[in-house]
Order: structure tokens, then sequence, then C-alpha cells
């Protein structure tokens, strides 16, 4: 038997994780894990009282989850981990349009919508009516029939439908399909800026650090198309005082839109907008899987 100390405790938990681990790449993780947690445990000379304030915390993190509430992604996207995952999973440079974070309020289901249907399940005073258009292309520019479009945003009282008892239910989401020239359009509300959730501990966090809240206006997209990997996207809104403030790091110059005024009552009527409204255009182009 041995006596465990500051210095050879490390190397004998990693030996333990990782003599018997299951794959290469299940050592690899064990490894890097218990080297990072006990070199961080080790640097600040972690307190008893704070490594219980850390238990309290992620217990508090886990209790404030549900079907509805995801504070373990809020926690991850705050810290900037998950648009690391995401820089890391998907290089700069390629041919399609970038993605990133998926955010704790995609609900899957949506309701499926025809080309050109309304997602707005209510209509508030504040809310600006919005006509979204463009195109799903492979990253070669060939235009793709029947990709799929799920589309979720905030209303204009800056709450997602799930967060907000008086919203309808599936109120600023549905998922849409490209027609044959591989065209999308729907019908929405200019998104606004919204704080992410504070009333848990991630809040508290964000306290701690004097961090704000608030996530710049965007419209959240997944797109799939057969035979091509899928993307996970927002578009931002173009002049958005928070673009270089997200307090989710997850905003990409190419990813803020153009939401401009439009008065072509033609294509008001098409779509049954009174003119003035908002009109984003906005292609994607997705990479062969
Ligand atoms: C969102 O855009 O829905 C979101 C993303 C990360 C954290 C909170 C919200
Ligand atoms: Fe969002």
């Amino acid at each position: 038997m041995k006596d465990f100390t500051v210095d050879n405790l490390t190397d004998e938990v990693i030996k333990a994780y990782t003599s018997k681990a299951g794959s290469p790449r299940a050592e690899q993780i064990f490894r890097s894990l218990i080297t990072h947690l006990h070199g961080f445990v080790k640097d600040v000379e972690l307190t008893e009282a704070e490594w219980f304030e850390a238990i309290q915390f992620l217990t508090a993190t886990g209790k404030k989850c549900d079907d509805k509430r995801q504070e373990f992604i809020l926690l991850s996207d705050t810290l900037g981990a998950s648009m690391l995952v995401d820089a890391i999973n998907h290089p700069k440079g390629g041919a399609g349009t970038e993605s990133t974070v998926l955010g704790p309020f995609y609900v899957p289901g949506a309701p499926e919508m025809p080309f050109g249907g309304d997602v707005r399940r209510r209509h508030l005073d504040e809310a600006k009516p919005c006509l979204v258009t463009g195109t799903v292309s492979s990253s070669d520019g060939k235009p793709l029939a029947g990709a799929t479009l799920d589309i979720w945003q905030t209303a204009a009282n800056a709450l997602y439908d799930v967060q907000d008892p008086s919203a309808p239910e599936w109120n600023l989401r549905g998922r849409f399909k490209t027609n044959t020239d591989g065209a999308y359009a729907l019908v929405t509300e200019q998104p606004v800026s919204y704080a992410v959730p504070t009333d848990g501990p991630v809040g508290e966090m964000l306290g701690a650090a004097g961090r704000h809240a608030f996530r710049p206006a965007h419209l959240h997209f997944m797109v799939a198309a057969d035979g091509h990997q899928p993307l996970t996207t927002h578009v931002f809104v173009q002049g958005d005082d928070y673009l270089n403030s997200d307090a989710v790091f997850a905003t990409k110059e190419k990813l803020v839109g153009d939401f401009k005024a439009c008065d072509d009552l033609d294509l008001g009527k098409k779509f049954g907008l009174e003119a003035p409204f908002v009109r984003l255009e906005f292609d994607f182009g997705l990479m062969a899987s």
C-alpha cells in the first residue's frame, strides 16, 4: 500500500483509468481529463469550501434542467466550450455556410410548414413582420431540392415560446423544405437581442464575472439534405449592439445578414404581408458528406 500525496496522486489516478480503458480514444480522454482537472485543482490550490461550492453549483445546474431548460448547455455555451467544440469540428475555410452553437432552446418536431408559411402563431404589437427567402445549395453551387430548414427564434418580447407561458405552442418555430429550385421562403418577425436565462446558477456565474447576459438578435437554422453534412447555424441581425460581445461567443462575420426594410407591395401580397416589411435574403451552402 502507498500513501497518496499532491506529487504522486495524479499519476496513480491516470494509471487506474487508462490501464484497462476500452479503446485508445477512451484512454486519451481519461488521461487528458485527469491531467487538466488535477492541474486546475493544484494551480488554484482549491480550498475545501471552494470545492464544496463547486459541487453545489453543479448540483444546482443539474436541478435546473428539465425538458424545456438545459442549464448544462447554457453553462458550456457561456464558458465558450460549445464554440470551441464547434471550431474544432467545423474549421473555417470550408466551402459551406459556417456553423455556430445549437443553444438550449431547440425543440425537435416543429410543425412542417409550406413554402412561404408563417411561423407567427400570435401577433405582438411591437413585432416587425419579416420575410426570409433564399436557397440551399451543395458547396459546389448545385441547388438542393427537398432540403429541410428547421428554424426557431425569440419573439419581440425577447422570449422563446418555451420560456413564455402566454406564447402559443410552436410560436416562431417551423420546418420548411426547399422547392425544386432549391429555394425556401418563410414569414416570421424580425428577431431581437435577448438575455440568456439568468435565474439559475449560470446567471450567478455571469454576475460573479461581471459579464452581461445578452445575445445579438438572430434567427436559428438547422439545415439538412441527403448526402450532405447537417448544418446548425444562426443568421445575426446586422447593426445589433451585441455583435461584438455575444454572451456565448457564437458570432461569425459571415453569418451576419442584412434585415432591410422592403416596400415591394407585390412581393408582400404574395406572402400575405402588408408593405413595408422587413426582408432577409440568405443562401446556405452544405458540404457533401
Ligand atoms: C440561443 O441562441 O438560443 C442560445 C444559445 C446559447 C445560450 C443561450 C441561448
Ligand atoms: Fe437564440
